[in-house]
């Protein structure tokens, strides 16, 4: 029973990963996944023809798609690799430095690359403590903690301007479930040169 409700929660929050991303991953789109779990999300944009890594400082890849295992806040990424899309869903506020990694997305994003980074909502005080009593949730069922910190979408946008990262649009997701924080998605493009003052652009 607990199994099948976990199952269903999962396949939902696949479905609404799928669908966030999807406008902006054409097929043939090079895609690095950050902090990409068990890599299922990875597996369905490959279905629908992007060529996909994952990149995780865990292995939990329960799909065939290539993963890079990450230390530090470096990503796996050499030479003049570079990628159409790098995301970060729900990720950054679990890393200790969320600075260091979306410098590290600038670096490897391609010239006309996005980065998109989706987060809880915490604009104000009921949507902080329904995100804090989520991921007390989370980490009780995946043991899953959070090294970073949730932050207001002012925040946010001062942190993607150092990393040198324009925001172009600023989507409001809703919520997946019922009783589950609310989520923003944030298209972010290479400023030139690297943290130039942003220009937000009108959402459409
Ligand atoms: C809440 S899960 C999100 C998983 C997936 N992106 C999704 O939306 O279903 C957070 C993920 O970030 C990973 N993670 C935590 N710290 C990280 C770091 N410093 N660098 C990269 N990934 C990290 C975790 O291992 C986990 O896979």
């Amino acid at each position: 029973m607990i199994r099948a409700w976990a199952r269903r929660v999962e396949a939902e929050h696949l479905a609404w990963n799928v669908a966030t991303v999807a406008p902006y991953v054409p097929p043939g789109a090079r895609v690095l996944d950050v902090g990409s779990w068990d890599c299922k999300l990875g597996a369905a944009l490959r279905d629908r023809g992007a060529r996909v890594t994952c990149v995780d400082v865990v292995d939990k890849n329960r799909t065939d798609v290539e993963l890079r295992l990450m230390r530090g806040a470096t990503l796996p990424v050499t030479g003049d690799e570079r990628f159409d899309v790098v995301q970060f869903l729900y990720v950054l506020h679990h890393a200790a430095d969320d600075l260091a990694l979306l410098r590290e997305a600038r670096r490897v994003v391609a010239d006309d690359g996005r980065v998109l980074v989706a987060e809880d909502r915490v604009e104000t005080w009921g949507e902080r403590w329904l995100t804090i009593a989520f991921h007390l949730w989370l980490l009780a069922f995946t043991f899953m903690g959070w090294k970073g910190t949730f932050k207001r979408q002012s925040a946010w946008r001062a942190r993607f301007a150092q990393a040198g990262l324009t925001v172009e649009r600023t989507v409001e997701l809703g919520r997946s479930r019922r009783l589950f924080p609310k989520n923003v998605l944030y298209v972010l493009a290479p400023a030139t040169p690297p943290g130039s003052p942003e220009t937000l652009a009108p959402p459409g």
